[in-house]
């Protein structure tokens, strides 16, 4: 995941040093919580924009951010680039440990009435800062909401979970949730509607804002939310063992504990920078994305520490006890590409159904865990010997793509449709264009269909994209989504889009195509055997908490 955004902001900043800084006409000095700042007219004179600004204050590594920061005078929030730690490479490293900071784009036409606002969660510390040049807001402020973007504390930095108050796990989305409570509290100043916020977010992402859903914490911070390509049930989005992580990090740094205190100590005094050169390698056989091994866990219980998460994902939607919103949620027809694309072909032609079974499955036996890899090892590679073949992998990659996202999103639709009473919008999304920068980059273009992270630079406008490609087919899209943020609906009967999209419900569980021509489809493909097998497979041997 981060090698391609990498990567893709490398591309896309190599490109900005050629262009000259002109320095742009400011933007009203605007009062906050916090104090004064000033933004400035975008160059192309689309939007204004106020980047930087301080929303919460990290004060100790691990721990609950400072919800308050404030400054004397009138902060610049016109040119500040502040990113959370990240070692891209061990003589690259990037960034601050105070980094937590929030970027606001508002359209330029005045408006009589508060504006909807979307709040777009990117990947803290992986893409870029400031006002934001891999994810720019010019698609999406053009039908008149407010974009907020903003830095958390992800990986190492905000889920390391020790069970004690010095470091109690889920910092991350506490920060999310500190931007959320900024929002509401500081984006009327900025001509935003703090009761009409809707969140957004794609892969890891997606999973925070579908954890925000089922946090007691988050209620009543946002009023509808887009999940794309990502959810609370999948297998990587949850650490049940958060210590046991911990502790064989310390293995990896020569210490051989288990002990929370004494891998705190471990793990604070060591400079930020040579704390994120230690890495877990993964097991034999497994698949990439078990390395994300910190993710948010299940909170033990500590006095004074208010807990963002008490009960597993799949008990709490299951149970219907989360903040019911209307949502849009969907995934890629092509995942796994992308998949494919993070691992290389040696490590991807070595992967056992058996070692890469997913973490949340637990079996009785391990005769049924034998006999469940070998189902799927059938359903994907239909008794094929797997090798370095690109038509092996391909089929691997697919494996990949349903277990880790595919199948998650659809178990998460299903669940919602028996417990939330608000409208689901239910999406698969496949349109193949030139903007399809994952697949492309990774040398997949002459594969059918949208891999993983293929959907946003349709959403997001970069400044070294041509702005006339794919115009038709971004004027679509955004209008479906910035629609949903409006009036909770992509298609009200103003729209000029057809079909009209149906919320899915029991009873006709069907989902959007997004594609050149949008349609209509169930929500599960019956000659898809493999999916249903997941289904099954998770309704035996699902991991109880
Ligand atoms: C590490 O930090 C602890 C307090 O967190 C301190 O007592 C100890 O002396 C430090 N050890 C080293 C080697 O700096
Ligand atoms: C693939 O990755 C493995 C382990 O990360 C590495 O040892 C190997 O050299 C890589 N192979 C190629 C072809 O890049
Ligand atoms: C959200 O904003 C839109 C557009 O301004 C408006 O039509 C709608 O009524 C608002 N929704 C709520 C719940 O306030
Ligand atoms: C998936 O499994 C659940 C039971 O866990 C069941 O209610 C549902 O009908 C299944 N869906 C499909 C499409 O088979």
């Amino acid at each position: 995941m981060e090698n391609y955004l990498m990567s893709l902001s490398t591309l896309v900043l190599t490109s900005l040093l050629v262009t000259p800084l002109v320095l742009q006409p400011t933007a009203a000095v605007v009062q906050l919580s916090g104090g004064q700042v000033e933004g400035e007219v975008a160059p192309d004179e689309t939007h204004t924009q106020y980047c930087g600004i301080p929303y919460a204050m990290v004060t100790h590594r691990f721990q609950e951010a400072d919800p308050n920061p404030n400054w004397e005078g009138v902060y610049n929030a016109r040119n500040e680039h502040i990113r959370c730690s990240k070692r891209f490479t061990p003589n690259r490293n990037l960034g601050d440990e105070d980094c937590l900071t929030a970027n606001v784009y508002i359209p330029v036409e005045p408006s009589d009435t508060l504006r909807p606002v979307m709040v777009f969660f990117y990947a803290g510390g992986i893409s870029d800062d400031g006002c934001s040049i891999t994810y720019g807001p010019k698609y999406l402020v053009k039908h008149g909401v407010i974009l907020v973007t903003f830095n958390y504390r992800a990986h190492l930095l905000g889920f390391l979970s020790l069970g004690i108050k010095e470091a109690p796990g889920n910092v991350g989305l506490k920060d999310q949730v500190q931007a959320l409570k900024w929002v509401k509290r500081n984006i009327r100043a900025f001509g935003g509607d703090p009761d009409n916020v809707t969140l957004f977010g794609s892969s890891v992402e997606s999973i925070t804002v579908s954890y925000h859903l089922i946090s007691p914490m988050s209620k009543g911070l946002f009023n509808r939310a887009i999940m794309q390509s990502g959810s609370a049930l999948a297998f990587w989005a949850l650490q049940f063992q958060p210590l046991e992580a911990a502790g064989l990090l310390a293995q990896q740094m020569g210490h051989t504990t288990t002990d929370p205190k004494e891998i705190y100590n471990l793990f604070n005094n060591m400079t930020v920078f040579d704390l994120l050169g230690y890495r877990i390698p993964k097991k034999e056989g497994d698949v990439v994305i078990s390395e994300l091994v910190f993710m948010p866990c299940i909170e033990k219980k500590i006095e004074g520490v208010e807990p963002f998460l008490s009960d597993s994902p799949y008990n709490l939607i299951s149970q219907g006890k989360y903040n019911k919103v209307p949502v849009i949620i969907g995934f890629n027809s092509a995942e796994g590409l992308y998949f494919w694309g993070l691992e290389n072909n040696t490590r991807l032609a070595k992967i056992d159904f058996y070692n890469a079974m997913p973490r949340d499955l637990t079996f009785p036996s391990d005769e049924e865990k034998v006999k469940t890899a070998n189902r799927l090892n059938e359903l994907y590679m239909a008794g094929e010997k797997i090798t370095e073949e690109k038509s092996s992998l391909e089929k691997l990659s697919r494996f990949e793509g349903d277990a880790a996202i595919t199948y998650p999103v659809l178990a998460t639709i299903d669940l919602f449709l028996q417990t939330l009473s608000k409208p689901v919008y239910a999406y698969k999304f496949n349109y193949d264009g030139l903007f399809n920068f994952a697949k492309k980059m990774y040398g997949f273009s002459e594969y059918p269909g949208a891999s993983h992270a293929d959907e946003l630079f349709y959403l997001f406008s970069s400044d070294t994209l041509p702005l006339n490609a794919e115009k038709k087919f971004i004027d679509k899209f955004t209008t479906l989504w910035t629609n949903f943020a409006k009036y909770s609906d992509p298609t009200p009967a103003s729209s000029s889009i057809s079909p009209r999209w149906e919320p899915a419900t029991v009873e006709a569980p069907r989902l959007l195509l997004i594609d050149k021509k949008n349609s209509m489809e169930p929500i599960w493909d019956d000659s898809n055997e493999a999916l249903r097998f997941w289904n099954t497979t998770y309704a035996l041997y699902r991991r109880k908490y």
